[in-house]
């Protein structure tokens, strides 16, 4: 039984579509578990950059089946965007993208919940990416949602309408105006149902047992990141799903121990789009200068990105929730001009010195506590291998290892997919 996780362990954006297209030549099945068109997932090979939001990351492989599990979120507008941009770039693999029955609908009134929801909370909006999300798996869990099975059952149109007419209801009760054309968001949501056919509809969890029972390798792909997940990111600042590894069983239909390897992968410094906390942000001109060299705009939303050091113990916490057992540290030749590289290696808060979180990062502000290490201020172009990096890049990732007790089994150096070093 082999699946390999491969997880996002800080606020998202890690480079998990890129790592997750340069390992899955090696895997039979790639597939999502959780989340939805919030996520922006990055490839770029050829010269050419792809973003996927809802298909998985192993799509550009030659042969690999890629599942959309049911513990994701899918709306078709999104999906059928999505699908029309994979479809100019010629690739073949209708036969290969199959979709769980089980994976709930995001509706137009869900993403127009979910923009009254933030427009009414003003300064304390989660910075949502407004896709629904939130509204979406709260009827899940309410059992009021659709899902794609739903569709053929005779009593769909009624369901959807007293759905939708519930939404317009609780509309009400937020006291802010949405510009939104329901009509015709509506259309293009049912004209965008079509394109679901062309996928095979499968119950995930037949499909995962026949997978594993013929001795396929299967590669999670997780989307957001742990700091993210709802139970242990910096709630109420996080995403509405399991973001680490527990979401896997729950989100395809797997057994725990089915799982045998958890890649957890961290920028080689941190990022955050949206509100909440962010221990160590830096709003000076190294955050900025950070922002430029890596490139840190959203690829969902387009928004800058915040910028700060690593943060080792939201990552070794993240690691603990996680059941990391390798990491990937990406996003290294971004440091390549910095004389100077911090990490922060504690907290310090009720005049403590710990790294462990408290109960609330949003309510207890934690002083983050660095060491300094020496850049090494060159190109990382021509290190194809661990021992071709750099001495003090070197230095760099052991003493990460060294904190957090995990070794980096994989270092990315540009966004290609094969800008990548293994070790
Ligand atoms: P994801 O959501 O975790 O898949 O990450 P995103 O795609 O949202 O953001 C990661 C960004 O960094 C994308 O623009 C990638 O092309 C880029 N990227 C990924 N790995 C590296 C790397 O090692 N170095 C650099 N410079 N860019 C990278
Ligand atoms: P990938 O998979 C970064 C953030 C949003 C917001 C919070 C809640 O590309 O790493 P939501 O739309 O889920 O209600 O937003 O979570 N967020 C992400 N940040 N990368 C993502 O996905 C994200 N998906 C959601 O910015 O703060
Ligand atoms: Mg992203």
């Amino acid at each position: 039984m082999s699946i390999t996780v491969v997880l996002g362990l800080q606020w998202g954006d890690e480079g998990k579509g890129k790592i997750v297209d340069a390992l899955s030549p090696s895997f039979e099945l790639v597939a999502r578990f959780q989340g939805g068109p919030n996520a922006g997932h990055t490839l770029v090979f050829n010269g050419k950059k792809h973003v996927l939001h809802t298909i998985p990351s192993g799509i550009f492989g030659e042969s690999q089946k890629n599942l959309i599990g049911h513990g994701v979120v899918l709306d078709p507008i999104t999906l059928t965007k999505e699908v029309q941009k994979l479809d100019e770039t010629g690739l073949d693999y209708d036969h290969r993208l199959f979709i769980a029955q089980k994976v709930h609908l995001i509706l137009p009134t869900h993403r127009l919940l979910d923009a009254a929801s933030e427009a009414a909370k003003g300064r304390q909006k989660i910075g949502s990416t407004l896709k629904g999300i939130g509204p979406t798996y709260m009827d899940k869990t309410g059992r009021n949602g659709l899902r794609l099975g739903d569709l053929s059952l005779p009593s769909f149109m009624q369901r959807y309408r007293n759905l939708r007419d519930k939404h317009l209801s609780l509309l009400k009760l937020y006291k802010t105006d949405v510009d939104f054309d329901l009509q015709a968001e509506e259309d293009r949501w049912f004209e965008s149902l079509k394109t679901l056919e062309r996928f095979q509809q499968v119950d995930s969890v037949y499909f995962l047992k026949d997978q594993l029972a013929r001795g396929k390798r299967i590669l999670a792909e997780g989307a957001q990141g742990a700091m993210l997940d709802v139970d242990f990111g910096t709630y109420p600042f996080v995403t509405s799903s399991n973001t680490a590894t527990a979401g896997v069983c729950t989100g395809l239909g797997v057994p725990p121990q089915a799982i045998s390897e958890v890649i957890g992968i961290s920028k080689a410094y941190c990022t955050r789009v949206g509100s909440g906390p962010f221990p160590t942000e830096l709003k000076d001109e190294t955050g900025e200068r950070l922002r430029k060299a890596g490139h840190e705009f959203g690829a969902t939303t387009g928004r800058p990105r915040r910028c700060g050091w690593i943060d080792l113990p939201a990552l070794k916490y993240a690691i603990a929730f996680s059941g990391t057992t390798q990491l990937t540290l990406t996003k290294i030749d971004v440091l390549n001009e910095f004389d100077e590289i911090k990490i922060a290696t504690a907290y310090r808060y009720n005049n403590k010195k710990t790294d462990q979180l408290p109960f609330d990062l949003t309510h207890t502000p934690v002083e983050p506590l660095f060491e300094t290490l020496p850049g090494w201020q060159s190109s990382l172009d021509n290190c194809s291998s661990f021992d071709e990096l750099p001495p003090n890049c070197q230095r760099l990732i052991r003493t990460i290892e060294q904190h957090t007790n995990v070794n980096v089994k994989i270092i990315s150096t540009g966004p290609d997919r094969n800008k990548l070093i293994k070790r």
